[in-house]
């Protein structure tokens, strides 16, 4: 399997001792965990003010917002630069997608030619100081956004291994500062019926799609909002133009196409938890010793080059991710 770009590590694309003066002026800039791939420092990291005067992060209020059509590439994390196994083909990931508001088979792509992912707007609501909608470029523009690789595992026990880009949720939440009372965030998607059949489909779902975690989770050092696949943007199949991604939790709880993120002190109501109770609960870690009423969640389909094809591997406890999360279900 060749390598691609995203998998090279840093240490091996770039001159040793450049790499740690990147590293050190990153870390100077409040940016430490953040390794780059050569060519892919966005401008503002370059500024020469920068570089000799290195700024705490600023509020959101106070960036400046950078233009979408400079975004991708973003710099690799690289904590999340390599995986146990291959990345999923890109165009095999973009044909096998769960998004109900558009039909309930894996062809989504088939669905979404009505959908317009921009103009978008999130709102920020609910126990917060800082309630506010803010339109999505303007958003995403103030964030550092970076990419990983994470392992994708769905509930009904197939996986993929993806490149998002995105920033941690964590840095939203520090901004818009949570009330103490805030307890969960429940986090809603679009209710649409003329641009998205499933909805009109099945008007028995109980709709709008949301999804919700506990504050923890929420700030967890894993907890992306992703705009970003495969260093673009994401396209509607996986769900523009923000989406919740939790890797140690099983795919569904990762809600598309996100239009509001509100601080709540008691566990939200969910889609799926609404839906069959007895199968979806809550938390929906991925646990191999805890098998879903209809099937056993100790293996799984990895699907990388072919949706016929595929291998068979072990399900990981909370997916690999055990060292980030175990301490919060202990
Ligand atoms: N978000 C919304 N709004 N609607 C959905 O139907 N499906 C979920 C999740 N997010 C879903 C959703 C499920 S079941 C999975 S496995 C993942 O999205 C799939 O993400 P992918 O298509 O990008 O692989």
């Amino acid at each position: 399997m060749p390598r691609r770009k995203w998998e090279i590590p840093e240490r091996e694309a770039t001159d040793e001792a450049v790499y740690l003066n990147r590293r050190k002026f990153l870390r100077g800039a409040g940016l430490g965990t953040i390794g780059l791939i050569s060519g892919c420092i966005p401008d503002r990291l370059l500024q020469p003010t920068d570089l000799l005067d290195p700024k705490p992060f600023l509020g959101i209020e106070d960036r400046e917002p950078i233009p979408p059509d400079q975004w991708y590439p973003a710099p690799v994390n690289p904590d999340f630069s390599t995986l146990d196994r291959p990345l999923t083909d890109e165009e095999i990931a973009g044909l096998y997608n769960n998004f109900y508001e558009f039909t309930t088979t894996k062809e989504v792509w088939k669905y979404i030619d009505k959908f317009e992912p921009s103009p978008w707007t999130v709102e920020i609501a609910g126990l917060v100081n800082e309630p506010r909608t803010w339109d999505i470029d303007d958003l995403v523009g103030r964030m550092d956004l970076e990419e990983r690789l994470y392992r994708h595992r769905c509930v009904e026990a197939w996986s993929m291994a993806i490149p998002w880009t995105g920033f941690p949720m964590k840095a939203l939440i520090d901004q818009v500062e949570p009330l103490s009372s805030a307890r969960f965030v429940r986090m809603t998607s679009f209710f649409n019926p003329s641009v998205a059949p499933g909805q009109w489909d099945r008007p028995d779902f109980p709709w709008p799609y949301v999804e919700g975690l506990s504050m923890a989770e929420a700030t967890n050092e894993l907890t992306l909002l992703v705009t970003g696949i495969y260093g673009h943007a994401l396209p509607t199949q996986h769900g523009a133009p923000l989406r919740l991604v939790t890797p140690w939790k099983y795919g569904f709880k990762g809600l598309k196409s996100i239009v509001r993120i509100e601080f709540v002190e008691e566990q939200p109501a969910t889609f799926w938890n609404t839906e069959a109770p007895h199968e979806y609960g809550f938390l929906s870690n991925v646990e191999p010793e805890v098998p879903h009423p209809r099937w056993s969640q100790a293996s799984e389909r990895f699907i990388s080059t072919s949706l016929s094809s595929f291998e068979r591997r072990d399900t990981l406890l909370y997916n690999g991710y055990e060292e980030y999360v175990a301490h919060l279900y202990a």
